[in-house]
């Protein structure tokens, strides 16, 4: 490469990250929780997903959608051997701004400097978006890294419902998009030799360590359980409590024994998603639905947990005279990053006076899925506070440029000449 700043030192300061923040940053937030509401194929998806295109554009990318909406922006010709950067821009409910967000913007960011440093990289460089990671709206997280890689089964994926009933299929057809395409695609992952991901950090290791940056070790094993706890419709003014059939009760009662479960085996058990219906205020409901979402540091623990938590959930609907069906959504096992990429990672930002620790972390990613393809990595950008999935999830404006020049110089080595 020829560069302005040669050798293990930084390239120069990232000017365009803040406006590119700046730009984004209103799209699908809500004004009165000021948390985003970034659904697939909704849209503020489509805004986010035009915002993308525009930006990666600008800079002289090309943009390829694949068959599963997962967008593709080339730097250099569509050729094997190419480098992959890049993360989502879908959200929870009431999301933060920089889970996913932070690492398209410094993907975009991480290209003008390398531009500005006259930089051509020697193997294609390609920034990506990927759909659906959070599965905030169709329940399976990560579903375009794994409808690319074929880890989950398209006839299954176009079934996927979303609260109102609507399926993946035809939540794609209304964007545009032929569903019928969907599935693996092994020309476009065998195409790429690594892929680097740098996303806001879910956690508060870094900031007692001093550090901006960090390096991923790899993320625990985890998943998503729906539970239908099914009772009997009454008065809540008349029904005596005796003659009661309440799938709440039974549901309150495992939500406790949850949290009991998740600290005798240090691991997390966390129910954030629950539906009671018919929800009136002045019924005892027929129904509760809810998500059970459990992670442990391996895969053992992680089934100990949960069959727990099941144990209890029987139990408890036993006791209240309701049904109950358990059903897994998704689980996703234990990741371990490639050693050789993240070693050669620590040692270039190490070169140039960013050391950055190792971490392990409990946040499921499309690195994640990927890793099981092709050589991955991730970098991660202190959070002050450690909170995600939050409106107040947060990392400074120095910390994100100290991201944008980490992740240009990861690129410069892994896309630049031996
Ligand atoms: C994704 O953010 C997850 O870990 O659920
Ligand atoms: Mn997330
Ligand atoms: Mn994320």
């Amino acid at each position: 490469m020829s560069s302005a700043s040669p050798g293990g030192r930084p390239p120069l300061s990232p000017p365009s990250f803040a406006d590119l923040w700046r730009d984004l940053e209103p799209l699908g937030r809500d004004p009165v929780t000021g948390g985003y509401r970034r659904y697939s194929w909704t849209p503020a998806d489509a805004q986010c997903r035009a915002w993308f295109t525009r930006q990666a554009e600008k800079r002289g990318l090309t943009v390829h959608p694949d068959a599963n909406g997962n967008l593709w922006a080339w730097w250099g010709p569509q050729e094997p051997g190419a480098v992959a950067t890049g993360s989502h821009l879908d959200s929870v409910p009431d999301g933060g701004g920089f889970d996913g967000a932070l690492g398209v913007v410094t993907a975009l960011a991480a290209v003008d400097l390398l531009q500005e440093n006259n930089f051509y990289p020697e193997r294609p460089l390609v920034l990506v978006t990927f759909t659906e990671e959070e599965g905030a709206r169709f329940g399976l997280p990560c579903l375009g890294s794994r409808l690319l890689t074929g880890v989950v089964d398209p006839n299954a994926a176009r079934d996927l419902t979303d609260d109102a009933g609507v399926t993946l299929a035809q939540a794609m057809t209304s964007a545009g998009l032929d569903p019928a395409q969907i599935g693996p695609d092994p020309a476009l992952v065998e195409g790429l030799s690594a892929f680097v991901e740098l996303h806001v950090e879910q956690g508060r290791a870094l900031e007692p360590m001093g550090s901006a940056v960090g390096i991923a070790e790899g993320i625990w094993p985890h998943g998503r359980w729906r539970l239908d706890f099914t009772g009997q419709a009454d008065h809540a003014g008349t029904a005596r409590l005796a003659d009661r059939r309440d799938p709440m009760l039974a549901y309150a009662g495992t939500v406790l024994a949850a949290r009991r479960a998740a600290a005798e085996h240090g691991a997390l058990a966390t129910f954030g998603k629950v539906i009671a219906e018919p929800g009136g205020s002045n019924a005892v409901c027929s129904a509760v639905r809810a998500w059970l979402d459990a992670r442990a540091a391996d895969e053992a623990t992680l089934s100990e947990t949960v069959t727990d938590v099941r144990s209890a959930a029987e139990r408890c609907s036993a006791e209240q005279g309701v049904t109950l069906s358990v059903r897994q959504e998704s689980r996703t096992p234990v990741v371990r990053f490639d050693e050789g990429l993240r070693d050669r990672i620590a040692g270039v930002l190490a070169a140039a006076g960013m050391p950055a620790p190792v971490l392990p972390t409990g946040a499921g990613h499309d690195a994640g899925v990927l890793a099981a393809r092709l050589p991955t990595a991730m970098l991660f950008v202190r959070n002050p506070t450690g909170v995600s999935h939050s409106p107040a999830e947060h990392a400074d404006l120095a910390d994100c440029e100290a991201g944008v020049r980490a992740l240009a110089l990861v690129l410069r080595d892994l896309a630049g000449p031996k």
